[in-house]
């Protein structure tokens, strides 16, 4: 299981020192909530703060873009030198297109998908994904409950994929814990998100744990 810790939960006027803990508490990648107060009701950080983490921390980047126009982005996110980035299927017209301009980037490409979303919406370009990230609550913000209703878009789109492109990485992302990551993990997700559970704990190397041996 592929951990992203999202350090949106992380304590901003002490974010290298809570980074330092979650990198060497084995967290694989770091999730990046970038948002624009437009797609979601919430303003996070931009590129000067990515391109820091860049300089300074030896982990895959995977940008999480919750903004109506994602596209601008991607020419400098890659130039910065993120590892994943993820659009909203809501907010473009031309999913396949800036799907291509992710991956000719040598980027990982994946298509976020909100809670009232259909995995359907992806079936068409699948075989272009290199993962779809399905929220487990609606995004904007941390700290919220887990939406059962992901775990039956997780196993539909394992199924999915199987058929057609078993490479497909499915990332979860919203209100994961230890008491709900078993089943999740059953469902068929190959990355959990987490935030306030990881953050939440003094010593991040136990949730970290809990979540990979699960
Ligand atoms: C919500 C973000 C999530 C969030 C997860 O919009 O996409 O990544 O930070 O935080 P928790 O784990 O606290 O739900
Ligand atoms: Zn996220």
């Amino acid at each position: 299981m592929i951990i992203a810790p999202s350090i949106l939960s992380a304590d901003f006027l002490n974010l290298g020192h809570d980074l330092k803990k979650v990198i060497n508490a084995g967290a694989d990648i770091l999730h990046l909530d970038v948002m624009d107060g437009h797609f979601v009701p919430n303003l996070t950080f931009g590129y000067p703060i990515i391109k820091k983490l860049k300089q300074n921390f030896d982990i895959p980047l995977d940008a999480h873009l919750m903004i109506t126009n994602p596209e601008s982005y991607i020419p400098v996110l890659a130039e910065i030198g993120v590892d994943y980035i993820s659009i909203h299927q809501e907010t473009v017209y031309h999913l396949h297109r800036y799907i291509q301009m992710i991956k000719d980037y040598g980027i990982k490409a994946g298509i976020a998908l909100n809670p009232a979303t259909p995995i359907s919406t992806v079936f068409p370009i699948i075989e272009y994904l290199d993962f779809v990230l399905i929220m487990s609550v609606n995004p904007g913000f941390g700290g919220q409950k887990f939406l059962p209703l992901a775990l039956r878009k997780i196993s539909d789109l394992k199924n999915k994929a199987a058929q057609i492109n078993p490479d497909l990485l499915i990332e979860v992302d919203g209100g994961i814990n230890h008491e709900n990551a078993k089943e999740i993990k059953k469902a068929g997700a190959d990355i959990l998100v987490a935030g306030s559970y990881i953050f939440g704990s003094d010593d991040p190397s136990i949730p970290i744990n809990l979540l990979k041996n699960l």
